[in-house]
């Protein structure tokens, strides 16, 4: 039985009276929603005021990224430890964003979960194929090799408490969500990759869609056999609409 995961991705979008009038709007909105996990991923600067206001809460803090050295000469960059002392408990590790505009790795994210674990963290790694890859037929190929890559320093033992997010690039930001029979399709491919490498662990991970999901269609989505939970972008920003979407057992079947 995995516990649905869903986490709002605020990306470089908020401002401090903004966060706090969002999460003293929000709070009181998923009260009882004790059967799905939420996680709020502010933008590094939010993270100690964010983290005050969720004290105490059901509600995660998640940071956006991480670098994984433990400290030195990275301007700009923030160390796991850091993360900690704000009360941390996920990072998104390897979103599209990072991969595409920062040039990131799968190496480089690998070392990254690595790191998150080793602290105590525990990693949202993003994974997903381009429009030209689906179209092109290679999607299992570049996720699978994704996976491998992302995952490479993940320990066997430690497979079950991360958290995977599958987002189609072509769905993130675009209004364009997959379809739920292509979701499951590729989720389901995500699965039995976890399976060959962490064996029965691989049916603990949990894998989140991500990718215009909204109160409209994260009912259908998370009918899906092999989707526990979603990553949100644009429709994050608002408390109504990320309310709806942690209390998505209501929306079932909607489109
Ligand atoms: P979106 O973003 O919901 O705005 O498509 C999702 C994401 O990038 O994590």
């Amino acid at each position: 039985m995995r516990r649905p995961i869903l986490a709002a991705n605020w990306k470089m979008h908020l401002t401090r009276p903004e966060a706090r009038d969002f999460v003293a709007d929000f709070l009181p909105r998923v009260a009882d929603a004790s059967a799905a996990e939420i996680v709020i991923a502010p933008p590094y600067p939010l993270l100690g005021c964010v983290g005050q206001c969720l004290a105490g809460t059901a509600v995660s803090l998640a940071a956006q990224n991480v670098h994984p050295a433990e400290r030195g000469a990275f301007t700009g960059e923030v160390a796991v430890a850091m993360l900690v002392e704000l009360g941390c408990r996920y990072v998104i590790v390897g979103h599209s964003e990072r991969r595409a505009l920062f040039g990131e790795s799968d190496a480089f994210v690998a070392s990254k979960a690595a790191a998150l674990l080793s602290h105590g963290l525990l990693p949202i790694v993003c994974v997903g194929e381009t429009l030209e890859d689906r179209e092109s037929g290679r999607t299992f190929d570049v996720l699978g090799a994704q996976i491998d890559g992302s995952l490479a320093e993940v320990p066997g033992e430690r497979a079950a408490e991360i958290v995977v997010a599958y987002e189609p690039v072509w769905a993130i930001g675009t209004g364009r969500t997959a379809t739920p029979e292509i979701a499951q399709q590729t989720h389901a491919f995500v699965r039995e990759r976890l399976r060959e490498r962490f064996g029965g662990a691989g049916d603990r991970i949990r894998i989140q869609y991500g990718g215009s999901v909204k109160p409209e269609n994260i009912g259908v989505l998370m009918s899906q056999p092999d989707i526990d939970g979603a990553l949100v972008g644009g429709a994050s920003l608002e408390p109504a609409s990320f309310a709806k979407i942690v209390h998505f057992e209501s929306q079932e079947g909607s489109q």
